[in-house]
């Protein structure tokens, strides 16, 4: 069941709750998401971020992404995350994307900061043009996942994202609370007054970004603040990573063996694959729980 994202967060704002959106690479990152939400009985968002490209053509993956939704039974929006121009967002509308991130904070390259207005400008001709198709838009104010911790003069100001919701028309909006992209160095600092003076004159469903290694605790406070979708990523590449360690590992030894034995090594890359593909089911299915999505579909 494809549909906007707006209408999923929209629910959880209803219910109290958050719902994960999972960061996809290739087929079997997309086969882990699905799965935990069927699972867990979750809504969910399944997100490409423009850095695929180069690694996959985007319809390459949608196309997979594409034939996994049309066999689950739960709710689902695709999303575009970080789209960082016009241009960019609009060849993943074209997909069939039904959410679309414009992350109007940075230029192009990912690093230079826009202005305010720079960032009024773009988003709302992303909205413009995406709402004419009825597909729902993330934008994002202040400035998060640079430097680790909650840095005053980073933090989203609430009357600038009162007006920037005003100004542009996003639908959903991320915000910066002290999170960051990827692991932590400490145990990260999470913003929640600010949260919760966003969440009093904002009115749209608020996201966090870098949802990975922020405490458990600090994460139910920020959903119990407003906060109605968290990015997970880097999670996901944890387990994969561990898992296939492990499998490498374990090949090794019954490749010594087997030799030992006057036998030949076997490779089967999907020997490889499938626990990796379980572990990162366990930590997605996990988060579901940790956001109060799990239960809801
Ligand atoms: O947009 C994606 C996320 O913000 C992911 O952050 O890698 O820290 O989980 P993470
Ligand atoms: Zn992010």
């Amino acid at each position: 069941m494809l549909v906007p994202s707006k209408d999923i967060l929209l629910k959880g704002e209803e219910g109290g709750y958050a719902v994960g959106a999972f960061n996809a690479v290739n087929m079997e990152t997309a086969q882990a998401i699905f799965a935990a939400a069927e699972r867990e009985r979750a809504p969910f968002l399944i997100q490409i971020t423009q850095t695929t490209l180069g690694y996959t053509e985007p319809d390459e993956l949608f196309a997979v992404i594409r034939a996994l939704a049309d066999r689950v039974t739960v709710p689902l929006a695709v999303h575009l995350d970080h789209g960082r121009s016009f241009e960019i967002v609009m060849r993943f509308l074209r997909l069939g994307m039904t959410s679309v991130m414009i992350d109007g904070s940075l230029q192009e390259d990912g690093k230079t900061p826009r202005t305010y207005e720079e960032n009024i400008e773009v988003t709302r001709k992303v909205v413009e043009a995406a709402h004419a198709i009825g597909v729902t838009v993330e934008g994002e104010i202040g400035r998060l996942g640079i430097i680790e911790g909650a840095h005053e003069d980073h933090l989203t100001v609430p009357e600038e994202a009162k007006r920037f919701v005003e100004e542009t028309g996003v639908d959903i909006l991320a915000v910066a609370i002290g999170t960051t992209h990827g692991l932590y160095k400490g145990t990260p600092t999470i913003a929640h007054d600010r949260l919760a003076a966003i969440a009093k004159i904002v009115p749209v469903p608020l996201v966090m970004h870098g949802g990975t290694g922020v405490p458990d605790e600090a994460v139910r406070k920020a959903v119990e603040l407003g906060i109605r979708k968290v990015n997970i990523d880097t999670q996901i590449r944890v387990a994969f990573y561990d898992a296939i360690a492990e499998q490498v590992h374990a090949t090794e030894k019954e490749h010594t063996e087997a030799e030992a034995k006057g036998g030949v090594r076997k490779y089967d890359i999907r020997k490889l694959l499938s626990p990796a593909r379980d572990a990162m089911i366990e930590a997605i299915a996990e988060k579901m729980r940790l956001f109060g999505a799990a239960g809801k579909a």
